[in-house]
């Protein structure tokens, strides 16, 4: 049974309408808790594609030293102004930003690959893995590919989020499971791989690599 990770939503109580309706949709549609899970207490983290910190800000608020890659400045400004109670949480727009920080003990990167190309899929793996600490693991999530009828309902569902956020819409191109797996594997053995599905929505959780070096 799945429930909602309420307690990412706790900064979005002062938060413009359309970042707290999408944090919100955020906790309801999306297994957060699971994904928050893998990553140990005590704990660097690389979250790539943060978006406005929503995951970040759970993470640095317990513990973790969070830097989070968010290409959008709209949502790099949100974010930090957001969390600007959390000095271990960093926003930075590209990878050559977060190199002098690493390595990370964690990678995570959650709903991000769909908007990545596919063809540039495994070289981003690659130049994230060379970033994690040799014992590091990472916990990639994402919704995959399931069929016409689901893929087309999350890929209105991602114009609509766009309309309601000012934002263009997306090209979405939703991994399929053997494409996730062959992913993680840059990063190392898999440890884990599970689907965890939410509503019509086909999320798949793969953790690999070490034991993240922290302490859970
Ligand atoms: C659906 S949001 C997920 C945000 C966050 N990971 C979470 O789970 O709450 C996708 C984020 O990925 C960012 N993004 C899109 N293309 C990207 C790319 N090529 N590299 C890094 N981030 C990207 C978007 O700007 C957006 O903030």
């Amino acid at each position: 049974m799945h429930r909602p990770a309420m307690d990412t939503l706790n900064p979005y109580r002062n938060a413009p309408l359309s970042a707290a309706v999408r944090a919100l949709c955020s906790a309801m549609t999306r297994p957060l808790r699971e994904v928050l899970s893998r990553v140990p207490a005590g704990t660097s983290v690389l979250d790539y594609g943060a978006g406005d910190g929503q995951l970040a800000a759970w993470l640095a608020a317990r513990g973790r030293t969070v830097v989070a890659v968010e290409p959008d400045p709209r949502r790099i400004e949100l974010g930090a102004a957001l969390h600007r109670g959390l000095p271990n949480l960093c926003f930075v727009r590209d990878l050559r930003a977060a190199d002098a920080r690493g390595p990370f003990d964690v990678v995570l990167v959650v709903d991000v690959l769909y908007l990545v190309p596919r063809a540039e899929r495994a070289g981003l793996a690659r130049r994230l893995a060379a970033l994690m600490a040799p014992s590091g693991r990472a916990v990639l999530k994402e919704v995959v590919a399931s069929g016409i009828v689901r893929d087309t309902i999350v890929g209105v569902q991602e114009r609509l989020v766009g309309l309601l956020t000012g934002c263009p819409p997306p090209v979405v191109d939703l991994p399929e499971r053997r494409e996730l797996d062959s992913l993680a594997l840059v990063f190392g053995t898999i440890r884990e791989s599970v689907d965890l599905p939410v509503a019509w929505y086909a999320h798949r959780l793969v953790v690999a690599g070490g034991t993240g070096g922290g302490r859970g």
